[in-house]
């Protein structure tokens, strides 16, 4: 798949694949991929970009005894977190799919690591990671926070800044961060460049 990502018929194919509100966040995410590339200049190829937002979640729907048989089967590379809370390895399971099915390899990373976060996601994975936060449709976000959020001089510190938030929400539900997500905070924050 070097060419061209025929971005219609990966929409098609969600269409009949994911629920509806799962569908309409897949196109939010794609699109908040390709304009938070274009506010911070990153130089990234839309078309990917675009299939990579709309792909991220395609297993996200398979129940956790699906995405566990996958990944065993499959002898995945996990994350502590990511065998503890099966829903995590959709992230895993759907980029070792789209790897098999000839996606480019920035696009498969982006989406490995888009639940957690990592230092290895890559620039198209930091976009990912930031868009699956910020799309317009998420409830967790208000328009005014977003709009704050969107006025962050780089996607680093964009992404210090969604980090934050989410450590504030983790610490109200009394869990600590993934360690890969730990490792990622502390590299941004220390002035890291992915
Ligand atoms: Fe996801
Ligand atoms: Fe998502």
């Amino acid at each position: 798949m070097s060419t061209c990502i025929d971005c219609t018929a990966l929409e098609a194919e969600l269409r009949s694949t994911l629920s509806e509100k799962r569908f309409v966040h897949s196109l939010a995410v794609s699109q908040t991929c390709k304009d938070l590339s274009c506010q911070y200049g990153e130089e990234l190829d839309q078309n990917v970009l675009s299939a990579c937002g709309l792909m991220h979640d395609m297993v996200r729907e398979w129940d956790g005894r699906k995405l566990l048989s996958y990944a065993h089967d499959h002898s995945l590379v996990l994350e502590d977190e990511e065998w503890e809370y099966p829903v995590l390895l959709h992230a895993p399971v759907a980029a070792d799919l789209l790897a098999k099915r000839g996606f480019p390899a920035q696009l498969c990373l982006a989406v490995r690591h888009h639940s957690l976060g990592s230092v290895a996601m890559g620039r198209m994975g930091l976009v990912l990671y930031l868009a699956d936060y910020l799309e317009p449709n998420r409830s967790h976000l208000d328009k005014q926070i977003r709009q704050q959020l969107l006025q962050a001089p780089t996607l680093e510190r964009l992404c210090l800044l969604v980090m934050e938030m989410e450590g504030q929400y983790l610490q109200k539900k009394g869990k600590a961060r993934a360690k890969v997500s730990q490792t990622l905070y502390e590299y941004v924050q220390g002035g890291g460049r992915l």
